[in-house]
């Protein structure tokens, strides 16, 4: 017998949470999406309705389906409504000090019985679940960006993860109506591990002058058959996502290649990180995306 997960708790509203928010309600799960304050839970709501709308437009889902899902969708500032959840989600930024203090205050609030999971990017598995009292119930679970349309989801077991947790993890995912691929528990796992020494390597030929935003985006997009550019991709990512996973395959490998290009770091250091600021490799705030570089 798998353990049963009727309650989800989900902590961060951003990209990832809400989208991760979005696919649990359609999946009739009950959801409590948190975050630090009322605007961010409401922006995270805004954003579910919106791409809820969208999908009713496009005949994807009922109008009745999305009235019910967003039903069950509840909103939460800090972590004391997700005390009864029976798996609770972090998705809070990518910064391992941050997490280790969500993962100490959740343990305090909820049930002993509970899961919990994180949606890193890069951290040890191993390291975050050290931090909580329960790292047999404590899972690496990896969504793709954006959550309601990408398919893959990466299992991460920590060293401690017990049986019982990866398989109701993977009937979890398989609810979600998503595939998952396993990854053992090394910096940034497989997709990661692979996806962003590219994009790094993009910011560097951007960095040294070979070529253009435009120029290496087309290129990779019409040359390597790839659906969007390293640079646009990086903006979708959120550029301070993806500068941290660089910094932990750094840290973690200690091998010189994963050394984050100074040029991603200038972006960061401007608050320039992508879609999400309307400002990253391209600038979103007019009618059409235009480079900045
Ligand atoms: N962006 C991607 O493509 C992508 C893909 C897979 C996984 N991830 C991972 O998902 C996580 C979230 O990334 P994102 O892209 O949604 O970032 P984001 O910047 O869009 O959202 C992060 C959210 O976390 C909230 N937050 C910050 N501190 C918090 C705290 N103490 N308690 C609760 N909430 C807090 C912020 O207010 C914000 O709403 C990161 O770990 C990231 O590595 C990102």
């Amino acid at each position: 017998m798998t353990f049963e997960i009727k309650k989800i708790g989900i902590i961060g509203a951003g990209q990832m949470g809400n989208g991760i928010a979005h696919v649990c309600a359609a999946a009739d799960y009950e959801v409590v999406l948190s975050d630090v304050s009322e605007d961010r839970v409401r922006s995270g709501l805004a954003t579910i309705t919106g791409n809820m709308a969208r999908m009713v437009a496009r005949g994807k889902l009922s109008d009745e389906a999305r009235k019910t899902a967003l039903d069950r969708i509840k909103p939460s500032v800090g972590l004391a409504r997700l005390a009864d959840c029976d798996l609770v989600i972090e998705s809070a930024v990518e910064k391992e000090d941050i997490k280790r203090k969500i993962l100490v205050d959740l343990c305090a609030v909820l049930g002993p019985r509970a899961m919990i999971a994180t949606n890193t990017s890069s951290i040890s598995i191993t390291r975050l679940a050290a931090v909580t009292d329960r790292p047999e119930r404590f899972m690496g679970i990896h969504f793709m960006n954006p959550v309601p349309l990408m398919e893959l989801v990466e299992l991460v077991r920590g060293i401690a993860t017990g049986e019982e947790t990866f398989e109701a993890s993977k009937a979890f995912v398989r609810r979600l109506g998503k595939t998952y691929s396993v990854a053992e528990d090394f910096p940034a796992f497989i997709v990661n591990r692979i996806l962003l020494p590219m994009i790094n390597e993009a910011v560097y030929t951007l960095y040294e002058g070979v070529g253009t935003v435009e120029a290496i985006d087309n290129a990779m997009r019409l040359g390597a058959n790839h659906p969007m550019g390293p640079l646009q991709l990086a903006d979708f990512i959120g550029l301070d996502t993806c500068l941290s996973i660089m910094q932990v395959l750094h840290d973690g490998l200690a091998d010189s290649k994963y050394r984050p290009c100074p040029l991603l770091v200038k972006y960061v250091e401007a608050g320039w990180l992508g879609r999400k600021t309307q400002r990253g490799f391209y600038d979103y705030r007019g009618e059409k995306p235009v480079p900045t570089r």
